[in-house]
């Protein structure tokens, strides 16, 4: 048996995914603890949502630190100190370094609201509509040091619906994001998933 899993959960603001994320270790569907949650922002709704289920919690404020490497170098220190063995990257609305991907090889996941290699970057569901696609959706992917570049996991696929805006498609998209991370974490801790090249294989399980 391995030792325990501790997840790190890196956010921005709402916190929706972590949310989803603190349930399933609560039911047990994910088995691991959530070790810390960090946010760059002082504000960051995230905060309150880890405080109100007694998680350790701390924003390291961005602004505090003159180089990104300074920024990183307190972030992986945190993580480190809390026994972090995988870093989960929910709305971190931040770019890493290689530097922070190095650090823990193989081990850092993040979600992006749209069915990539399409649609990347800060305003996907606003790119997706101005496209003209019909069908959206979430990716769930490793992080290596492109942006939104890693191997893929899972995707979860929503149709864009004539009349849709960006807050109506979001929330289409958000709450398939709210199923496929924590299955995309619990697939990873069971040892299911084997990275070869840019594909992510997922082995059987056992109830399958
Ligand atoms: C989600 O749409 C996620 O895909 C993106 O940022 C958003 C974060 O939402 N990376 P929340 O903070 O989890 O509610």
């Amino acid at each position: 048996m391995a030792e325990k899993e501790v997840l790190g959960v890196l956010c921005s603001g709402r916190g929706t995914n972590l949310q989803s994320i603190m349930a399933a270790v609560a039911s047990g569907q994910i088995r691991a603890e959530i070790g810390v949650v960090l946010t760059d922002k002082p504000d960051a709704m995230a905060l309150r949502r880890a405080e109100e289920a007694g998680i350790a919690r701390l924003c390291v404020d961005r602004r505090a630190y003159d180089t990104r490497q300074a920024f990183e170098e307190r972030l992986v220190a945190e993580l480190r100190a809390h026994g972090v063995t995988l870093v989960v990257l929910a709305g971190f609305m931040r770019i890493l370094s290689p530097y922070f991907v190095h650090a823990f090889p193989g081990r850092i996941l993040n979600i992006h609201p749209s069915l990539l290699p399409s649609f990347g970057g800060a305003h996907a569901h606003r790119d997706v509509l101005a496209y003209g696609a019909k069908v959206s959706g979430c990716t769930v992917h490793f992080v290596d040091e492109g942006m939104d570049s890693g191997p893929i996991i899972l995707q979860e696929a929503v149709p864009v619906l004539d009349g849709d805006d960006e807050e109506r498609l979001a929330a289409r998209v958000l709450a398939r994001e709210h199923v496929g991370y924590p299955r995309a974490i619990e697939l990873l801790l069971e040892g299911r998933l084997r990275v070869e090249g840019r594909r992510v294989v997922i082995a059987a399980g056992q109830k399958e």
